[in-house]
């Protein structure tokens, strides 16, 4: 989506539509902290971009001279005829400098964390509100690495490439005058190897990123089998396809391998390019040699002037990263920005009420896709507390009508409305606490039976919840649990049968107090007769969040159609369109499709094929 075309959607009593973030307005906030930081990081380096000079100073001591630079020792009004004050200040520098750069370590990095977490709560925020035609488009995958790899690149820019483009330009800034002050001919031979460690190292640093970021695709594509195959095990086994599983995970399994491989020898190009930077040490030396033979030096001055040459070392090489990091970074950043500028299709309307239960089609025709008509034109009205039974084949546009009224699917104006407010208008947080939907494969926590069930309502009580597991007849299964309702029902609730799992689902839903009811094929797999109880049961109607016992409005989807048989109305759908429709009765007198599929389901149960 444009960035234009989202900016004109307006969200009405949502969440402001999310600003995006430039590198600068994720770090203003912590101002104070990056300062703090880049004070550590100015004293660090003064105190161990004296600690040459010293060494200098220590030198001349010895040698009864004086440096060309001037002497620190004397700076410092330290007497300039002794070793040890000299010694005893380079290990003051050290052991200060070592101290100061932990501290800037802290204080920058954590500025890199601190805006990590941020950006990803802002991005986890945001994808709450997106709707769920966005979530088919998008794999889970892909979001899961947006929201912790490209997090972590955003934190190293902060961390990583901040503190370290600080440190380079601190210490070239400083070192650099020093070094062509000391001698200018010496300085410029030492220096040209340089401009080559500062191109090979951004070479080197561009081919680890190009690596690490196939390493990461291919620890993705790992991933990816892994959990498909411990999720899908049972089917693995089922067809017997472990050795060709295990053939195409070894695939990928290999491919990390060599990936990973291919990254270890780029990290391992950094140390010849280190190695250059030790040919102008070199340099110095075979320069600076000739310079005290001619007496332009002294010997301490090439000794200061090779271990700043050391110095520079470390800038050199980071200066490669850090613009790789700042690239990635960016690269990263844009990949949040797209995510953050996604706008949901179904937004929040203004009016905020409790729901009271009357819903109303007129003409309703959802696109369940760009051009795909789910349901075409339905016209239907639901009385507060009464019943609407939806029948129909596969795809006839079932689940499409509790999706729209669920506001899970956009819905055109006009055509659906819930106590005579069209839904668009409804708040979405209003709507969803009146409007309870429960699909046939409901997901559960990996969480306690009693958790999952209290799931929307944290604070139900213990009666509350004996009441749902009663209404829901669940109660000789909660019995059965070796620990009850404080039994862990597994991830997504594997240890629980699919009935169980579908009525703890249905039951959730009750306790969350809606005054209308979408009930999804809920039932599938629960035996016929207790199904039938259960709907007949939630017809008498249970507490609602007035604290009143009441019959919610009930749409009941379902593909046996004695679930449906004491609805007041029952709608027919093929194809997206209502074929027949009245009561159970009227339907079986017009002898039409329901008729025949009553008259096929009888016959099955009579023979026993229908629990
Ligand atoms: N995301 C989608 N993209 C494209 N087509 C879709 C999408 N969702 C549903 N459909 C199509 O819309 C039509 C209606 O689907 P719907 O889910 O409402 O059927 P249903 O009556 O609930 O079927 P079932 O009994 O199998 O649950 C079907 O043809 C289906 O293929
Ligand atoms: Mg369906």
């Amino acid at each position: 989506m444009a960035q234009g075309e989202a900016s004109t959607i307006t969200v009405m009593g949502a969440r402001p539509a999310t600003r995006l973030p430039s590198i600068a307005a994720l770090f203003r906030p912590h101002l104070g902290q990056l300062a703090l930081g880049t004070v550590w990081l100015l004293v660090t380096n003064a105190l161990l971009l004296a600690v040459p000079r010293l060494v200098n100073d220590g030198i001349a001591v010895v040698e009864g001279t004086t440096g060309r630079g001037g002497s620190l020792v004397a700076l410092l009004g330290l007497p300039t005829d002794r070793l040890w004050p000299v010694v005893a200040a380079i290990g003051a520098c050290a052991l200060l400098g070592a101290a100061t750069r932990v501290a800037s370590r802290v204080e920058l990095f954590n500025v890199g964390r601190d805006v990590e977490r941020e950006l990803r709560a802002e991005a986890f925020a945001h994808l709450a509100t997106l709707s769920p035609s966005w979530y088919r488009e998008h794999n889970v995958g892909d979001l899961m690495s947006r929201l912790t790899s490209d997090m972590t690149n955003i934190r190293l820019l902060g961390g990583f490439a901040l503190l370290n483009a600080l440190n380079t330009a601190i210490v070239f800034a400083a070192t650099l005058p020093i070094v062509l002050a000391l001698d200018l001919r010496v300085a410029a031979l030492a220096l040209a190897p340089f401009p080559v460690v500062i191109l090979g190292a951004q070479l080197t640093a561009r081919m680890v990123f190009k690596r690490t970021r196939a390493v990461q695709s291919a620890l993705g594509a790992l991933t990816t089998r892994v959990q498909e195959n411990l999720a899908g095990q049972a089917v693995v086994r089922a067809f017997s396809r472990e050795a060709a599983e295990e053939a195409s995970f070894d695939v990928a399994n290999q491919e990390l391998r060599r990936h990973a491989r291919r990254l270890a020898l780029a990290r391992l190009a950094f140390a010849p390019v280190g190695g250059l930077g030790a040919l102008g040490i070199a340099l110095a030396l075979y320069a600076g040699g000739a310079a005290v033979l001619e007496g332009r030096l002294d010997v301490g001055d090439v000794v200061e002037l090779s271990a700043r040459l050391v110095q520079l070392g470390w800038p050199m090489m980071a200066l490669g990263l850090i613009i790789s990091v700042i690239q990635r970074g960016r690269a990263s950043l844009s990949r949040i920005h797209e995510l953050l500028r996604a706008r949901p299709d179904i937004v929040d309307g203004a009016l905020d009420r409790p729901v009271e239960g009357v819903v109303e089609a007129r003409g309703l025709t959802v696109e369940v896709a760009p051009g795909k008509v789910g349901l075409a034109g339905l016209t239907v009205k639901v009385e507060r507390g009464r019943v609407l039974g939806v029948v129909g084949k596969n795809g006839s546009g079932k689940s499409t009508l509790l999706r729209a009224l669920a506001r899970q699917l956009p819905c055109p104006r006009g055509q659906l409305l819930l106590d005579d407010v069209d839904v668009n208008d409804w708040h979405l947080r209003a709507l969803h606490a009146g409007v309870g939907v429960v699909p046939e494969d409901a997901f559960l926590f990996s969480d306690t039976l009693r958790d999952n069930l209290a799931f929307a309502r944290h604070d139900a009580t213990s009666a509350e919840i004996e009441a749902v597991v009663d209404l829901c007849d669940l109660r000789r299964d909660v019995t059965a649990l070796p620990e009850g309702l404080s039994t862990l029902v597994g991830e997504r609730g594997v240890t629980l049968s699919g009935g169980q799992r579908q009525r703890v689902a249905l039951a959730r839903a009750i306790l969350s107090r809606p005054a209308v009811l979408l009930l999804d094929d809920c039932l599938s797999a629960v035996d016929s007769e207790t199904e039938t109880n259960i709907v007949a049961a939630l017809r008498r109607g249970f507490v609602t969040a007035g604290g009143a016992t009441r019959a919610p409005t009930l749409l009941v989807v379902s593909h046996r159609l004695s679930a449906v048989r004491e609805a007041d109305e029952i709608v027919v759908l093929d194809a997206g369109r209502v074929v027949e429709r009245g009561t159970h009765g009227q339907l079986l007198a017009l002898g039409g499709q329901y008729a025949l599929l009553w008259g096929r389901e009888q016959r099955r149960r009579a023979l026993g094929a229908e629990p």
